[in-house]
């Protein structure tokens, strides 16, 4: 079974965002150890224009094999003329608006969201399958998540987009890791408990 896995960054306060979705405050702590950690570990979560400026285009996928983006998150590579931000991995974007894929490499998902990733996550081999956001198909996918990957930031943001936009209800999940990175960035790493 494969697992779907929500790596997700966000503020101490657990938003992904500011109210818009705007993440870029971010930015300035993807450096030095942090850095060395998601391109030598995590490789397969940086877009291809990343990968082109860190010279890491022949990087080979540790993780992931797959990604999943809400039309949300897809819109900013869309906008920066990228329709294929992550041509490493199988790139499939939940949409309704969206007619006809912009790029060979996306499948678009108009219906039947939990069946066509509950297929993935049956499919035999293969590495586990990136959930990258964001907060709307997220919450949609939570029963699904069976790993959280969490980079927690040194802000507070008082108000954002959730890293969940759903309805109250608990899901328990087991630390299983954490890891410290100068600048004051916690990572996370959680399993479903089942
Ligand atoms: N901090 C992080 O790590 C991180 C990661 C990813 C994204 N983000 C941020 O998240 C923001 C986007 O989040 P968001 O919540 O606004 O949007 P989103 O979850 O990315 O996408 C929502 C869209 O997905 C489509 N959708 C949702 N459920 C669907 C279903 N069941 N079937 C088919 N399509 C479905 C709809 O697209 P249509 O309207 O086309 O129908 C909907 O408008 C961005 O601003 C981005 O910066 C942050």
């Amino acid at each position: 079974m494969r697992k779907l896995t929500y790596f997700v960054a966000c503020s101490i306060d657990g938003f992904i965002g500011d109210p818009n979705g705007d993440a870029s405050s971010f930015f300035q702590f993807v450096k030095d150890d942090f850095l060395h950690f998601i391109t030598t570990e995590y490789p397969d979560t940086v877009s291809e224009e990343g990968r082109r400026i860190l010279g890491l285009e022949s990087a080979e996928n540790k993780h992931f094999d797959t990604v999943v983006q809400g039309r949300g998150s897809y819109q900013l590579g869309l906008d920066a003329n990228m329709p294929s931000p992550y041509g490493h991995l199988r790139e499939l974007v939940a949409s309704r608006t969206i007619e006809k894929s912009p790029h060979p490499n996306v499948e678009i998902v108009t219906e039947g969201l939990v069946d066509r990733i509950r297929e993935l996550k049956a499919e035999e081999g293969g590495k586990d399958i990136w959930l990258c956001g964001g907060s709307q198909i997220a919450g949609e996918l939570v029963d699904e998540v069976d790993e959280l990957v969490i980079k927690t930031y040194p802000q507070v943001y008082g108000s954002g987009m959730p890293m969940f936009g759903s309805g109250f209800a608990i899901a328990d999940f087991a630390l299983d890791s954490v890891r410290a990175f100068d600048d004051g960035i916690v990572v996370r790493w959680y399993s479903r408990k089942r």
